[in-house]
């Protein structure tokens, strides 16, 4: 049971809400901490085929890391809260199972990257996002400062840290920093669970691999399969996903394997056959 998260499952789309609307969803340990095992029960929970994180509260998807647990750190205890927090946005990153940020308000610090980390994002007319921590005399510490290159350009991305300015709905859209802005704010859930649901009817395993061969092209992530060293299931639909991966990173080679791959599974089989049989296809993750 979390103490600090919602979280819901309907329809496979698993919805983790960050619940401290009291201190704009700031991210302390027990956040931290619990979204780590949201994140396990992402990867583990067949059940599962995507996920949503939201933060609690008209004003603030996430307004940082909680300011108030960075006093007295030493430099040491910076490096390892850092470390954790890409530890556990790595992993957002790398899940096989698509993962959206529904940004219902400020995205500042912490929050910015954590929408970063997620493989898409919607948000409000009210959203707010950006890198403030130069203010504070720090820099992004779980992603940002690559995240934010990779998504909107080197020249953007150091004027919005240096200046620790931040950057309206529009203009995140404008940059490419989110895919959609929902005007009206009581349907962003809404329009974030039908996008999904149109992925979840794809097949899942073909899914996957486009995640980890983008992921390869950004610069994000680890692979699915032989890339991961701490133990995750190696494919959590039972397949083989990376199962043949030796590109070494190499992203225009692991494309190829995992186009051949796909060619063993019996989902592929199904979508050619649905196609020339003029009907839908049924996936089965297999
Ligand atoms: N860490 C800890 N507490 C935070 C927080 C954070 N990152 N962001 C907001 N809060 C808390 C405030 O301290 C306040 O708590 P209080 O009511 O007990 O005093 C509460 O959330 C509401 O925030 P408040 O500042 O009163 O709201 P606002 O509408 O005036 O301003 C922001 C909103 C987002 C502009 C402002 O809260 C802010 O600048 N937050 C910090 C953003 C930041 O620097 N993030 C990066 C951290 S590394």
């Amino acid at each position: 049971m979390y103490k600090t998260l919602h979280t819901d499952l309907t329809d496979a789309i698993f919805t983790i809400t960050i619940n401290r609307p009291d201190k704009l969803n700031a991210i302390n340990t027990q956040v931290m901490d619990e979204l780590s095992e949201a994140v396990t029960e992402i990867y583990t929970n067949k059940e599962i085929s995507s996920a949503i994180i939201t933060g609690a509260g008209a004003k603030a998807f996430v307004a940082g890391a909680d300011i108030s647990e960075f006093q007295g750190l030493t430099k040491e205890e910076g490096q390892a809260l850092s470390a954790k927090g890409h530890d556990i946005f790595m992993r957002i990153a790398s899940s096989p199972k698509p993962i959206a940020a529904a940004v219902n308000g400020f995205a500042l610090g912490g929050g910015c990257e954590l929408a970063m980390a997620c493989h898409f994002r919607l948000c409000t007319t009210n959203a707010r996002f950006g890198q403030p921590e130069v203010n504070l005399g720090l820099i992004p510490g779980y992603g940002g400062t690559q995240r934010l290159t990779e998504l909107i350009g080197r020249g953007r991305a150091i004027e919005i840290m240096l200046s620790g300015r931040m950057v309206d709905a529009t203009e995140a859209h404008t940059m490419g920093l989110v895919n959609y802005i929902v005007v009206e704010s009581n349907e962003l859930l809404s329009k974030t669970r039908e996008l999904l649901s149109i992925i979840n009817e794809k097949a899942p395993l073909a899914v996957a691999r486009i995640i980890e061969c983008v992921n390869i092209a950004a610069g994000d992530g680890t692979t699915v399969g032989n890339g991961r060293t701490d133990g995750w299931e190696a494919d959590p639909f039972g397949g083989e996903a990376g199962a043949d991966d030796n590109s070494g990173g190499n992203g225009f080679l692991r494309e190829q394997q995992a186009f051949g791959e796909c060619f063993g599974t019996e989902d592929m089989k199904e979508g050619a056959a649905a196609f020339l049989e003029k009907r839908k296809p049924k996936f089965k993750g297999l």
